[in-house]
């Protein structure tokens, strides 16, 4: 948890994570020996083809896939995309349904296809900050192309209730693919896409100690895309462009430590974020800001009479790498549309900020974390 080469605490792997050693000792003969396009036809090429479709074997083997049902992205935000925009694009309505609180490579792919004139609905969340299934299920219509709720809220760490939202659309409209971000999810949930009965998922490796800059969209067999990248054809032309080779070997070792991790990861993060948070109410008063099903990792918490801008400066001043979760490109805190959903106020929202252990945190983190913070802020 002690980044020692930035001499922060880090309380930030929602946002990326430290890459896993044995991630990069995979990667590493990818960068400069192995460095053949994946596309070609001789044996420098082959290699890497070679590598690429281990990593995808792996990777499907993972979520319960097959191997041609994965397409390799540049990450969350491209699967995302994909995701959206394909279904609509492919269908004459195209309409989509996605939750208020979706990450904004959802919404804003939603708001380009309501640009186009393709109907659009974002259902709200409960003040619980979930979602409920019927009211999703109310905004479906037999012109919907796609459904997408994700598996798990970036900001608070709500987990969604995606199989019950997958049974109502199912009833209401059979051909609408259905799709669910797991991005977040990857690191402590199990995620298997027939258990899910999802037709398309995104995932990318930075969440759970891969690389930055690669991801993937399980698309199951049958469901019809339009891509979003045109150019030279590669993932069954759903994807063009020369591939990632090192980055998605990378991702398929970061997601195998991940999975075997898993129920280690629940036990071990779980208790040190419940004693983070149950210190710093006592030393400063904060309060968690949604009680229902959550991530283990995720910290979202609200410190009334503060302001979040404030705290992560005094934070990043006193060694510790938090977040307000809203952050848009320029570093600027912006009000969160996700707490704002859930019907907090502007000034409510600005007071919460978001701490996120991960693979590195041990045992007495959770205190330590705490106590550091807490002083920083006093
Ligand atoms: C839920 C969710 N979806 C998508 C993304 C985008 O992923 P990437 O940063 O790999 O583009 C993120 C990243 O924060 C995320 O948390």
């Amino acid at each position: 948890m002690w980044d020692n080469s930035n001499h922060m605490l880090y309380l930030d792997h929602a946002a990326t994570t430290p890459m896993r050693p044995a991630v990069w000792e995979a990667m590493e003969p990818f960068v400069a020996d192995t460095f053949g396009n994946s596309s070609g036809s001789h044996g420098v090429s082959r290699r890497a083809k070679n590598a690429l479709e281990e990593a995808r074997e792996v990777l499907a083997g993972l979520i319960g896939a097959r191997p041609q049902e994965i397409v390799f992205t540049s990450g969350g935000t491209e699967a995302d995309n994909l995701a959206i925009k394909g279904p609509s694009l492919s269908s004459s309505g195209g309409g989509v349904v996605t939750t208020a609180i979706e990450h904004e490579a959802v919404l804003e792919s939603a708001h380009f296809l309501a640009g186009l004139g393709r109907s659009v609905v974002e259902v709200p969340p409960e003040p619980s900050g979930s979602v409920d299934p019927d009211r999703f299920a109310a905004a479906i219509s037999p012109g919907t192309a796609v459904a997408s709720v994700m598996t798990a809220n970036n900001e608070t760490g709500a987990v969604l209730p995606v199989a019950a939202i997958v049974r109502v659309v199912r009833s209401v409209a059979p051909r609408a693919a259905i799709h669910t971000d797991a991005v977040q999810a990857f690191n402590s949930e199990d995620i298997n896409v027939d258990d899910l009965e999802v037709d398309l998922l995104s995932l990318a490796a930075h969440k759970f100690g891969g690389p930055r800059g690669v991801g993937l969209l399980y698309v199951r067999a049958g469901t019809a895309l339009e891509p979003v990248l045109h150019g030279g054809g590669q993932e069954l032309g759903l994807r063009s462009g020369t591939h990632n080779v090192m980055g998605a070997v990378g991702m398929a070792v970061a997601a195998q430590l991940a999975v075997v991790d898993r129920s280690h990861f629940r036990a071990r993060v779980g208790p040190e974020r419940d004693v983070f948070e149950v210190r710093l109410g006592e030393l400063v008063g904060a309060v968690r800001t949604i009680d229902g099903e959550r991530l283990p990792q995720h910290a979202h918490l609200r410190f009334p009479n503060r302001i979040n801008e404030t705290m992560l400066i005094q934070l990043d001043q006193g060694g510790v790498a938090g977040s307000a979760g809203s952050a848009c490109q320029s570093g600027a805190v912006t009000p969160s549309h996700v707490l704002t959903a859930m019907g907090m106020s502007a000034s409510e929202a600005a007071e919460c900020l978001r701490f996120s252990f991960g693979w590195t945190t041990e045992a007495g983190d959770g205190l330590k974390a705490a106590e550091l913070v807490a002083g920083v802020l006093s």
